[in-house]
């Protein structure tokens, strides 16, 4: 069972400033996150949701506690080390697109794979791919400043999963959007998560907890409510989530659930 788990939170605290100035985000926060939830996130502002989700994309630090991300506990690891485990396990798609105004949106999409090992052309193809899963190869010359603001943040889920990673951490990211676009963005993220892909995502919208798998609500730096609506062994299993053909010579820079998962089928047909 314990092989589903894919992230553990215990007793995280997270202090900001001493004194008159301290404020907890987050208190004595405790959670398991399995492999294939969809989690929305909400609650009040200044709650500790960004906080939350920061620490889970080891954007930053608890003061206290302990953070186990796929059984290695990572909440003392070097700086270098988290950055590796980041750009490895983890996509961020954020409220305002973050994307680089000045570089084509191809580019942008391109950026995670940076540090991977892959050529510069094989980064563009890959880039390219995850591009045309959301229609928009036309434009893969194009700058931010041309699209939409829906159309961006498709650019920004596309470099979320180009280095195919398995926890997809979204904060906000229907909150500059309206409603046709958000309900696009929602779909393409309904349709990463049923490939077997943990999400993370923060909204203030109720409306689209219909997405989620998994309902918490914070209050003060806690959790006050937290509701599962789909059960644990009906969750979305890892399938061919993946948009880019690897050559076998590369290294993978991700671990492949999917190839894993085709390979036992295998194995278990021989049987
Ligand atoms: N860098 C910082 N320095 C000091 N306090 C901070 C810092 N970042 C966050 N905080 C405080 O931590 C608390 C939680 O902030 P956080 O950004 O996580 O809230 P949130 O739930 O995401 O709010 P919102 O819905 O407005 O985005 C707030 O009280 C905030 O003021
Ligand atoms: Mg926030």
């Amino acid at each position: 069972m314990s092989e589903n788990i894919l992230i553990e939170l215990k007793g995280l605290t997270k202090r900001y400033g001493y004194g008159d100035t301290e404020t907890f985000a987050l208190k004595d926060f405790d959670l398991t996150i399995k492999r294939g939830e969809f989690i929305m996130i909400m609650g009040p502002s200044g709650c500790g949701k960004t906080t939350l989700l920061d620490i889970i994309g080891l954007l930053d630090r608890a003061t206290h506690g302990e953070y186990i991300l796929g059984g290695e506990n990572v909440a003392g690891i070097s700086s270098r080390r988290q950055a590796k485990l980041r750009a490895k396990k983890i996509g961020f798609v954020f409220q305002n697109f973050n994307l680089i105004e000045d570089l084509p949106i191809i580019e942008n999409v391109a950026l995670p794979l940076v540090y991977t090992g892959y050529t510069k052309t094989s980064r563009l193809k890959q880039a390219s791919r995850a591009l045309g899963r959301f229609h928009l190869q036309e434009r893969e010359y194009y700058y931010p400043y041309q699209l939409s603001g829906g159309q961006q943040q498709r650019v920004a889920i596309a470099r979320a999963i180009v280095g195919s990673p398995e926890i997809i951490l979204a904060d906000e990211p229907t909150g500059n959007l309206d409603s046709r676009s958000s309900h696009i963005v929602m779909e393409e993220l309904k349709s990463i998560h049923e490939e077997g892909n943990t999400i993370i995502m923060v909204t203030h919208n109720p409306s689209l907890t219909t997405y989620a798998t998994r309902v918490i609500n914070m209050l003060d730096g806690q959790i006050d409510t937290d509701i599962k609506t789909v059960a644990d062994s009906n969750l979305p299993q890892p399938v061919s989530v993946k948009i880019k053909k690897r050559k076998k010579k590369s290294t993978p820079a991700i671990e492949l659930p999917a190839k894993k998962s085709k390979k036992r089928q295998k194995s278990r047909r021989k049987k």
